[in-house]
């Protein structure tokens, strides 16, 4: 899904409620961008249920962990996080008090009732399209059921997770995910999401409009669009007729207040004309696009059931860039999938080069349990895999740093998101998402200002402000 930002996020929800007498949660997210939504969703739901958020383990007495299934690492770490909490829970025990555990995210809805078996201190398993009966299901494990919440239900989660309080979205910044597309039919192999998160489904205009314009006047500028396929995203348009992602992102650009719009996860096969022209038309769709390609082999693109040829992949950077020449690219690359020669990794890297990526995350294949990839002949050394990911890590840090030496000189816009290291600065996002640090006060954030960026860094970029009046900067490093 997601892009699929594979790091960790810790996330609390909002209070609504404080207290010595409120129950208190902490919640640990893993995976992508979408499960950083959902967990929010969850401790939305938990706020109205009297749940206050807290960010610890210690203080906390219930620990929802929203679990990621993609790759073998993101899943064993659920194991060992839940082997401290039994040891918690022990010592709670033997002190008279309690902790409850819910395990929720793709692992819950690909292991189900195997977690409980395996570490029995899991009160709750929920799968994410339950999320909205979490509150019961903790009811009900207070009441000495173990929970297994893992079906597809007809009834839509959405309808069901409560919006956000004002004050929630405030809490969480200037820029926020909003789910438009959950779920997958492409079937890739290797990946586990369609089993995951289901068949795709698109959330209507409606209901995507309501939410993008409560988020807006609860002073948000930015959103990024979310969906494992999120291109993939179709439904009933205002006026009658059936609209894509480029016709609801020019209908997004309408609402007063969001000025930056983004999108993920794109897949290749899915990006239409409409989308395209919409990065050509629309000031607010920002310059840049994560598509990934996970190989440049034709041979290793069929293998893996990605149904474009590397030449495809090619041509449609072409035409994206034609209609927007200063989108920058980021991508995803599996190496290692079964039967990958030394060649097909070469054409990989050649890919790579003719591209030119801003930015890209890169894994060595994992064997997931149940996908047709676990099966296949020709599985590649981990000493191969490993020497692969360093050489082709290495081509893409090298772009990332040329991208970013490119800015050097170049005014931008920059969205104010937080406070820097430094008092007096702050860190924004430049519209090709790169982190900046500028000199700003703390009641800037959520503006968005001109700088011009003077030199780099190792993740980040320095800019200075650009006068209101089009002052030039005092210096500059070229
Ligand atoms: N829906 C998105 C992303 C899915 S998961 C898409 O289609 O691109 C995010 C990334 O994780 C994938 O793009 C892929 O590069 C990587 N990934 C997925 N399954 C994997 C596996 N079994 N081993 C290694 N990397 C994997
Ligand atoms: Fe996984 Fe492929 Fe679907 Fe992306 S398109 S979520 S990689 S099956
Ligand atoms: Fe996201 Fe991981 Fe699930 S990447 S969709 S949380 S398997």
């Amino acid at each position: 899904m997601t892009q699929t930002i594979p790091h960790d996020i810790e996330d609390a929800a909002p209070a609504a409620q404080s207290g010595a007498s409120a129950k208190k949660v902490f919640v640990k997210t893993y995976g992508c961008q979408m499960n950083v939504y959902d967990s929010e969703r969850m401790g939305d739901a938990l706020t109205r249920d009297g749940y206050q958020p807290v960010d610890s383990v210690e203080a906390a007495d219930l620990v929802l962990i929203n679990t990621c299934h993609i790759r073998e690492k993101a899943a064993e770490k659920v194991y060992s996080q839940l082997g401290r909490l039994a040891k918690l829970k022990q010592q709670r025990n033997e002190e008279g008090g309690d902790l409850m555990v819910a395990v929720a995210g793709c692992v819950a809805q690909a292991e189900g009732q195997e977690i409980i078996r395996r570490a029995p201190v899991v009160d709750v398993v929920i799968g994410p399209q339950t999320y909205h009966r979490l509150p019961d299901a903790l009811e009900r494990a207070r009441a000495g059921e173990s929970v297994v919440e893992t079906e597809f239900p007809a009834e839509d989660k959405f309808d069901r997770l409560p919006a956000a309080a004002a004050a929630a979205i405030r809490g969480r910044g200037v820029s926020a995910f909003l789910t438009v597309q959950e779920g997958c039919d492409k079937f890739c192999t290797f990946c586990v999401v369609p089993y995951t998160r289901g068949a795709e489904v698109s959330r209507p205009v409606g209901k995507i409009l309501q939410e993008a314009e409560r988020l807006a006047q609860a002073g948000v500028r930015e959103i990024t669009l979310l969906g494992q396929n999120v291109n993939a995203w179709h439904g009933e348009g205002g006026d009658g007729r059936e609209w894509g992602l480029g016709e609801l992102v020019r209908r997004l650009a309408k609402i007063e207040g969001l000025d930056r719009i983004r999108y993920t996860t794109s897949h290749p096969r899915d990006m239409d004309d409409a989308l395209i022209e919409a990065h050509r038309d629309l000031p607010q769709l920002m310059p840049y696009l994560h598509l990934p390609v996970q190989s440049g082999s034709d041979r290793i693109l069929k293998a893996m059931n990605r149904r474009h040829t590397a030449e495809d992949y090619i041509r449609l950077v072409e035409k994206i860039r034609k209609a927007r020449p200063d989108i920058a690219l980021s991508g995803d690359f599996i190496v290692g999938f079964p039967g990958e020669t030394d060649a097909d990794f070469q054409d990989t890297l050649r890919l790579i080069r003719d591209v030119e990526y801003a930015a890209a995350f890169s894994f060595k294949y994992s064997i997931r349990p149940g996908t047709p990839g676990a099966g296949m002949d020709g599985q590649v050394d981990e000493a191969v895999k490993s020497a692969r990911l360093a050489e082709l890590q290495a081509l893409i840090s090298e772009q990332t740093r040329a991208f970013g030496r490119g800015c050097i000189g170049r005014t931008v816009d920059l969205l104010l998101e937080k406070s820097g290291r430094n008092t007096g600065q702050l860190v924004g996002r430049s519209p090709w998402l790169q982190p900046v640090i500028v000199d700003a006060k703390a009641g800037q954030i959520g503006d968005i200002v001109s700088v011009r960026i003077m030199q780099t860094g190792t993740n980040s970029l320095f800019a200075e402000p650009v006068g209101a009046n089009g002052d030039q900067p005092r210096s500059e490093i070229v």
